[in-house]
């Protein structure tokens, strides 16, 4: 790289420090330590479909139009997901998790990062399976207003019911998966029956407190979107937040293995991503 394209990303780095320095002073949301890379890349997207030239420009209608603060909270909030997302990590949560959360008399779940709801009915569906649903209480959170509503309305496009299909018989699914939803025009509803148990609310990973005594935390492709400090302290919450032999299933690209947090952990699947708060931790 050249001095000058050196001094450009330099002053580039400096204007999206001050951009989200201002949201966090002007409405209190932190995005101070989220991964660099996927923040400049959503504030290159807003410039380019708000047709600012700069960052700079873009910050001043930031503090003064809330509006388009909650739109740069959209773009900021990526919220791809799907049911029985990487079905060989449901299969091996059957396998592994299933045999030990039975052996509890009442299990407290806690998806944190659901986005629309796709995760939390896929588990709503094993917890049924495996006869624990009706002892399980899950909490559902996200700090996106806009797809928690939508997870609470349980209601997804028929034209992605094949994909589902196919990830929940790879996933070990041992019913028809047409059980579990009732389709209407171009939409699908998931049974009301999948929804009794679950709690959706707001939470802030970043700022709000932990859940105590969870036997099983899912927070599946959230952390890639941290920096590694931050996703430290998640993980330091996480661990704070589970029972000891509590379950922690992360997404395909995300590692405790860095973090402070963790020798608390024993891993049970490196490659899916499926660790166990230790039951007894020496310091
Ligand atoms: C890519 S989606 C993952 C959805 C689902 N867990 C999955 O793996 O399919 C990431 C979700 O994390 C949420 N998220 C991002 N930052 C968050 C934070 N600080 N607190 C709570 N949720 C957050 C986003 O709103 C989004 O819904």
């Amino acid at each position: 790289m050249s001095e000058y394209d050196l001094e450009v990303q330099s002053n580039i780095n400096i204007e999206v420090n001050l951009f989200l320095e201002a949201i966090y002073q002007k409405y209190g949301y932190d995005f101070r330590d989220y991964s660099k890379a996927h923040i400049k890349r959503r504030l290159m997207h807003r410039m380019s479909v708000s047709q600012f030239v700069s960052i700079s420009e873009m910050q001043h209608k930031l503090i003064n139009n809330e509006r388009f603060f909650e739109q740069v909270l959209k773009d900021f909030s990526i919220n791809v997901t799907e049911m029985f997302r990487d079905p060989h990590f449901y299969y091996r949560f059957r396998e592994e998790a299933i045999p030990i959360l039975k052996t509890y008399p009442f299990i407290k779940i806690w998806h944190a990062g659901c986005s629309t709801g796709e995760e939390v009915y896929s588990m709503a569906i094993i917890l049924k399976e495996e006869g624990l649903y009706e002892r399980s209480q899950i909490y559902a959170t996200d700090f996106n207003q806009t797809v928690l509503q939508k997870a609470k309305e349980g209601i997804y496009p028929i034209n992605k019911i094949k994909e589902y299909t196919y990830n929940y018989q790879k996933s070990g699914g041992i019913n028809s998966f047409s059980d579990y939803y009732t389709a209407k025009y171009d939409s699908v509803i998931i049974n009301n029956d999948l929804k009794q148990n679950v709690v959706f609310a707001d939470h802030n990973l970043v700022s709000d407190k932990v859940f105590a005594e969870v036997h099983l935390i899912v927070c599946r492709n959230v952390l890639i979107y941290f920096n590694k400090k931050l996703q430290d302290k998640v993980l330091r919450l996480f661990k704070d937040s589970l029972i000891p032999g509590g379950y922690l299933c992360l997404g395909s690209k995300e590692s405790i293995r860095f973090s402070d947090s963790y020798h608390q952990f024993d891993t049970i699947d490196e490659e899916e991503r499926l660790f166990k708060r230790k039951l007894h931790f020496k310091r």
